[in-house]
């Protein structure tokens, strides 16, 4: 299969962009419907474009009938509740899939190692069209929570930690990208996540908003980092040994 990559994103697989600048009321986040959907840890998802115009979290590829992540229905009673949010989609121009808002409660460092995962973006992306990447923007200001990607989930070097403070914008291959949220504090943690077609309308909007393909991570101690990935490996290789496979080694439909 070959699909029309972005040329931004083949170095690191992510760009953080320039935060975003605007403001956003929280009510157009805490009034929106939410579905009890786990990924990535203690979670809820609140749709606002599906793959049917449906309040459900399910992948394209299961809906009836199946599709590519693209071209999502927005959902008229979410997008009434969120209208900038949707505003700030629609402003590329691009293909949009799904569009939702995740819910994460605070978890360890541990947690997100363990719930790190690769997305299924472009099961049924038809052969010649764009490659189907992410862009989260960070709502809730958490400057002391991390985006956890790692090129290889089994060697830490390759990780990248990047803060969350609010209007944190990033685009992420996240097929290729291992990802997963470490949210610190009291308070659930709030993010806009929409998958976008790559294409020249894409590369456009991320070129306007100065992409930094390589950040340097936020530094941690180094005895923490070891006994955190001591206990997410221990962990992952249990979960391994229960389902008699890696089940985050399956494309994650989330
Ligand atoms: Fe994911």
């Amino acid at each position: 299969m070959s699909h029309y990559k972005m040329s931004v994103l083949e170095e690191t697989g992510y760009v953080v962009l320039d935060s975003y600048g605007g403001v956003v009321d929280p009510s157009e986040w805490l009034s929106l419907e939410y579905v009890d959907w786990k990924s990535s840890g203690d979670t809820r998802f609140a749709p606002i474009a599906s793959a049917q115009g449906e309040i459900g979290c399910n992948a394209f590829w299961h809906s009836d009938p199946p599709r590519d992540d693209k071209d999502g229905i927005w959902i008229d009673s979410q997008v009434a509740k969120a209208p900038t949010l949707v505003q700030r989609v629609k402003e590329v121009d691009a293909r949009v899939g799904r569009c939702r808002i995740i819910e994460l409660q605070p978890n360890s460092y541990a947690d997100a190692l363990y719930n790190s995962h690769l997305d299924d973006n472009n099961r049924r992306n038809p052969d010649g069209e764009g490659w189907v990447i992410r862009q989260f923007m960070q709502l809730t200001d958490n400057p002391g929570s991390f985006m956890i990607l790692r090129e290889d989930i089994d060697d830490p070097s390759t990780e990248t930690r990047i803060a969350l403070p609010a209007g944190a914008q990033l685009v992420v291959d996240s097929e290729r990208m291992w990802h997963s949220v470490w949210h610190v504090g009291d308070e659930p943690r709030y993010c806009l996540i929409n998958s976008f077609e790559s294409g020249p309308a894409l590369e456009k909007w991320i070129f306007e908003r100065n992409p930094v393909a390589k950040v340097e991570s936020h530094p941690l101690d180094a005895g923490f980092l070891i006994e955190m990935e001591a206990e997410a490996q221990a962990r992952r290789a249990a979960r391994t040994a229960h389902y008699g496979y890696d089940p985050s080694r399956v494309y994650s439909e989330m």
